[in-house]
């Protein structure tokens, strides 16, 4: 397949480019590079520099080439900043995303594979999270993931796309041939912030250690980025038997806490952490853990890497001279 990869320059759009190119598509990397450099777009890619707020510019990719379809990463992905900044959310993320979709429209392109995130979630009542819990995000992040849910939904029912909306759990990870890792400035992220500490002697803040959770920390559900990539193509072979609209959550059922990620990281890199209490971080739901059932049903999807092997491929994609030169951890504070 001819595949349009928007923000295919950043974490998880990088692994997809390189997971569809693995199986043998052609990709095409849209992307401003607003938030990334392009050094994590895979050579065999062609980068468009473009954002998908303007229309125009997409109808000239899309009328260069016919493409099959498109896989949408593009846009912003930090919990904190959406609340200070909820206007870039709902205009990057929303009215970009819009834009996308009548551009797609104008080349009667129909398949679409959208990042979305289990943040539509908000405070889940019930764990683990199947689909048909309640959509009730707690921050503009989440509001505009749900925002674009329903778009699609919605031009879907009138037969005018087919969407697949994929819900992300703590996608995290490395590719395993060390050719795209995590790498965010400022890094919010845990694993990250944790591999910094083992390798400066810093220490871990850890955000709360009295919620409801066996240890008293959070628990997520970290999913390793290279799973998440291979359920993006199968999700591009359930867009082209079906139409419509379906959304699969992205996890593994299996929750970790903090303090049991900091002890994963300390054994793959053979160092003690320094840990500092902290207080809870706003928005933090105590536990975040998906049932990933549909995605297994539907889809065939099941993730293959365990949680030794998300933090032996961050371990070394932190660890790769081609990071450390690169990298800047900002000091992260109380959010
Ligand atoms: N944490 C710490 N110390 C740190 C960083 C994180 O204790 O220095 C804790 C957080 O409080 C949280 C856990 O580690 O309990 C994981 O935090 P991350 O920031 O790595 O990830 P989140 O669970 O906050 O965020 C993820 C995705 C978001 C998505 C969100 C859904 O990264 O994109 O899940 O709630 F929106």
């Amino acid at each position: 397949m001819r595949l349009a990869i928007t923000g295919g320059a950043g974490y998880v759009g990088s692994h997809v480019a390189l997971a569809a190119l693995d199986a043998g598509h052609e990709v095409v990397v849209i992307d401003d590079l607003s938030l990334s450099t392009g050094d994590l777009v895979p050579p065999a890619a062609r980068l468009v520099r473009c954002s998908i707020a303007d229309g125009e510019a997409l109808d000239r990719v899309f009328s260069e080439s016919e493409f099959d379809a498109v896989l949408h990463f593009a846009g912003s992905s930090r919990v904190a900043e959406s609340v200070e900044r909820p206007d870039l959310y709902f205009q990057n993320n929303v009215v970009g995303s819009l834009t996308l979709l009548d551009a797609m429209r104008r080349a009667r392109l129909r398949r679409i594979v959208f990042s979305s995130s289990a943040a539509v979630y908000g405070h889940p009542s019930c764990i683990p999270i199947s689909e048909d819990a309640p959509i009730a995000p707690v921050s503009p992040y989440g509001d505009s993931k749900a925002m674009v849910e329903v778009a699609l939904e919605r031009y879907a029912a009138r037969d005018w796309i087919s969407a697949v909306s994929l819900r992300y759990f703590n996608a995290a990870g490395a590719d395993p041939d060390g050719r795209s890792g995590e790498t965010h400035s400022p890094e919010t992220h845990l694993i990250p912030i944790i591999l910094h500490a083992a390798r400066t002697g810093s220490s871990v803040k850890i955000f709360g250690d009295d919620y409801d959770t066996p240890d008293g920390t959070c628990v997520r559900d970290y999913i390793h980025v290279a799973d998440l990539a291979r359920a993006h193509l199968l999700a591009l072979g359930w867009l082209k038997e079906r139409t419509g609209f379906r959304a699969f959550n992205l996890g593994t059922g299996d929750g970790y806490s903090v303090s049991e990620i900091i002890a994963a990281v300390e054994q793959v890199a053979g160092t003690t952490i320094r840990r500092e209490r902290a207080s809870r971080r706003p928005g933090d739901p105590a536990i975040l853990v998906a049932d990933p059932a549909a995605a297994r049903e539907e889809l065939g999807w099941k993730p293959t890497l365990s949680l030794q092997q998300i933090v032996e491929a961050a371990y070394a994609w932190h660890s790769s001279p081609r990071t450390m030169s690169n990298e800047s951890i900002a000091e992260t504070t109380r959010e």
